[in-house]
């Protein structure tokens, strides 16, 4: 059974434990305006209190972009205060699936510029297709990266890296991208979807509380000292010791039981 809800900008289906949220703007290539990210936001909130949703995948409406970035025929006439504010509007959601307890996978089916690279990047782990384009034009535009792209990127494909794409303004294709770790893996379109849901199938199959205790550990420890960060690991370890899933998930092991019956959230 699948539920489909549907926003101006925003389309939502939820089978089972997955959640598909597709960036529905054609028209602008999926870009990102303030109506979107408000949208979004609102949307991951509702997600993020549902118990029976354990994976979102994040793509675009159409076989050409993912999203082609922040809307630019909005951008054109910011003030620097606008500017600021759009930053901070996309901030809020950004981190919402940065850190929501439930994983986030970026199905990218194309163009995955600016903007577009950037909610990428928020997510937790990104699959291209073939036809995937990554990139951060803003300095072409006169402006920098200001959905959090001059720091994720760095975090993620490490400084030298990111300073030639922003710089220069270099565009990378899928290939390139797997090749220095930005996407986790590349399939043919027609497989993008499939794949992601495989993935999800599989993470859901997982305990879901260990799975979001394991995404805090690893999110919140990557900005500490190695010292501080394997005591915060040490703390959430025991925290998941005293689980019905610790128990569920040993026991079946031990009675060498497929099936387990993990119920934590
Ligand atoms: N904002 C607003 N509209 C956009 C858009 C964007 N980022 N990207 C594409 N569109 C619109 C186009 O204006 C066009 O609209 P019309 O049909 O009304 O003219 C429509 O989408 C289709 O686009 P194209 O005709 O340009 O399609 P194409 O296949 O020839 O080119 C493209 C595709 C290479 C992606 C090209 O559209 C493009 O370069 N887009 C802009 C990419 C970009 O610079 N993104 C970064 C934006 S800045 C940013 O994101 C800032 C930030 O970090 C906060």
């Amino acid at each position: 059974k699948q539920e489909v809800f549907e926003m101006n900008n925003l389309l939502l289906e939820v089978e089972g434990p997955i959640a598909v949220l597709t960036i529905n703007r054609p028209k602008a290539l999926n870009a990102l305006n303030s109506e979107t990210l408000t949208e979004l936001n609102e949307v991951l909130t509702e997600i993020e209190g549902r118990d029976d949703i354990k994976v979102v995948i994040l793509t675009g409406a159409g076989e050409k972009s993912f999203v082609a970035g922040a809307d630019i025929s909005e951008m054109v006439n910011f003030s620097a205060a606008e500017g600021r504010a759009f930053g901070m509007r996309a901030s809020e959601p950004f981190f919402k699936l940065q850190n929501m307890r439930q994983v986030t996978i970026a199905a990218v089916n194309g163009f995955a510029l600016g903007g577009g690279c950037e909610i990428s990047m928020a997510c937790d782990i990104r699959i291209a297709s073939e036809n995937a384009l990554f990139g951060q034009p803003e300095c072409g535009l006169g402006i920098i990266p200001g959905f959090g792209g001059t720091q994720r990127l760095a975090r993620l494909v490490g400084m030298g890296r990111a300073k030639e794409m922003i710089f220069a303004c270099q565009n990378i294709d899928a290939a390139e991208a797997y090749r220095i770790g930005l996407v986790n893996k590349v399939v043919p379109q027609e497989e993008l979807m499939a794949t992601a849901k495989k993935l999800a199938g599989k993470i859901a199959r997982n305990a879901s509380y260990a799975v979001a205790i394991a995404k805090a550990a690893i999110n919140n420890g990557y900005d500490m000292d190695i010292k501080n960060a394997v005591e915060y690991e040490a703390n959430l370890f025991g925290m998941t010791c005293s689980t019905h899933d610790k128990t569920e998930g040993m026991t079946a092991f031990l009675e060498k039981r497929k099936e387990k019956n993990f119920t934590d959230f």
